[in-house]
């Protein structure tokens, strides 16, 4: 059982979904971008939308925490980060994430992985979060580098990605040792 928080990250705010986040989140979960590189396949209409906030919403079985990330000024939805696949005996979990195309370019992937990192390593008591995108997703690498997650290699042929397409991905992980990221 993981608590739902809210994190204050300056500009961000990170916190669990909820059902008035549908309508951004449907819009931002048909982007073609995102249906390629983070797809959610079930969620076609607002009330499918409205579901997948709910699950996001429930961090009960002590598996994911996953966030929106909203501008802390205007309160829209800019995007989503989930700590997921979260083991506790091998203390270590995998991140992933996704940036709504009216919020890209502006830092929010960058800031919303370093803020949900710092939480999860202060909270989850994790050693180690890995992070995998495909190779030709060169974006999500700045993400993971500029969030301190080191390349540690190349997975062949690793995932079936939205168009049904296996691809390489290249494996990124940050040590709860590591040194923090300079901004
Ligand atoms: C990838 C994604 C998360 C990036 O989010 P973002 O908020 O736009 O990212 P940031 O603004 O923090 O940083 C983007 C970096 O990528 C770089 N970038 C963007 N497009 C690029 C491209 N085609 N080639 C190389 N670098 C690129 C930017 O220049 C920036 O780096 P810089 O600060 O050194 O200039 C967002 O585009 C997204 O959600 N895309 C669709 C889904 C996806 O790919 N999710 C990740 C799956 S692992």
């Amino acid at each position: 059982m993981i608590e739902p928080v809210e994190i204050a990250a300056g500009r961000l705010q990170l916190r669990a979904p909820v059902d008035a986040d549908a309508t951004d989140a449907l819009l931002m979960l048909q982007d073609p971008a995102v249906r390629l590189w983070n797809p959610a396949p079930e969620v076609l209409d607002l009330a499918d939308a409205r579901e997948w906030c709910r699950r996001g919403a429930n961090w009960a079985d002590g598996q994911h925490a996953t966030f929106v990330v909203i501008d802390a000024t205007t309160g829209r939805l800019l995007g989503n980060v989930s700590l997921h696949s979260i083991d506790s005996e091998q203390h270590d979990a995998e991140i992933g994430y996704r940036v709504a195309p009216w919020a890209r370019g502006a830092g929010v992937g960058t800031d919303a992985v370093a803020a949900a990192t710092r939480w999860a390593f202060g909270t989850l008591d994790l050693v180690r979060i890995e992070l995998a995108h495909a190779v030709v997703n060169p974006a999500s690498c700045r993400v993971a580098e500029k969030a301190g997650y080191l390349l540690e290699g190349t997975l062949r042929q690793s995932y079936i990605y939205g168009d049904g397409m296996r691809y390489d991905e290249h494996l990124h992980a940050r040590l709860a040792s590591d040194p923090e990221p300079v901004a």
